[in-house]
């Protein structure tokens, strides 16, 4: 991540991946309703999707203050009035600061932290979305009988040394994380760079 002069951070990758994500994201989000973003990092996808997806509103979250500040900053910049102010929220831990949500999108979160973070965003989502609401995650993944990229091969390598507990995860895995929450896998969509957006719908 880049810095500029005020607390506005830059993802490049966040660049390169909105436009393919808020295509999913149009099909897939309901056409009224509020939107929580949980690791919203730098907010470049939060305020690319409010941009392009007035009729909805969107709360983004992050645990890092540093995160926190640069999702304000961009709002501000962009004067965008369906964002919400950035909330601190960890996934991993239960008691989100925030009820309901009609959907519920995470980006690149679940190889960059810890697998309980991933439980408790399944606990999370599974608590707030109602029936027919969808949990949008985008990233890696391992996928059986699909051999892996060489790319995402050495991504993962460099994830573990950086922290033993992250990694690329298995997508069946995350799918039976997801089912015990009442989140059927709705669909994968292919996207460049040999990621993934995968769709779950709060099930009945
Ligand atoms: C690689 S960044 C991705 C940020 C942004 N979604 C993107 O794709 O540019 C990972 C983000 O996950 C956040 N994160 C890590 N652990 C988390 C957790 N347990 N709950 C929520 N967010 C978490 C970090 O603070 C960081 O902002």
């Amino acid at each position: 991540m880049s810095i500029s002069s005020d607390a506005r951070l830059s993802a490049p990758s966040a660049l390169r991946n909105r436009d393919p994500i808020l295509d999913v994201l149009a099909a897939v989000l309901p056409p009224a309703g509020l939107v929580l973003e949980i690791a919203s990092g730098s907010g470049e996808h939060v305020t690319h999707f409010a941009r392009h997806l007035p009729h909805l509103a969107f709360q983004p979250s992050d645990p890092a203050a540093e995160a926190r500040a640069s999702v304000a900053a961009h709002v501000a910049a962009e004067g965008l009035a369906n964002v919400r102010a950035p909330l601190a929220l960890d996934a991993a831990v239960a008691d989100w600061p925030v009820g309901p949500a009609a959907a519920i999108v995470c980006i690149n979160m679940i190889h960059i932290s810890p697998w309980p973070s991933t439980l408790g965003l399944m606990a999370g989502a599974g608590a707030r979305l109602p029936v027919g609401g969808p949990l949008v995650l985008y990233g890696p993944y391992l996928r059986d009988g699909v051999e892996t990229a060489p790319g995402n091969r050495a991504f993962d390598e460099s994830l573990r040394r950086r922290d033993p507990a992250w990694g690329l995860r298995r997508l069946k895995d995350v799918a039976a994380a997801a089912e015990k929450h009442g989140l059927a896998l709705e669909r994968v969509v292919e996207m460049p760079a040999n990621n993934l957006t995968v769709v779950f719908r709060k099930s009945a």
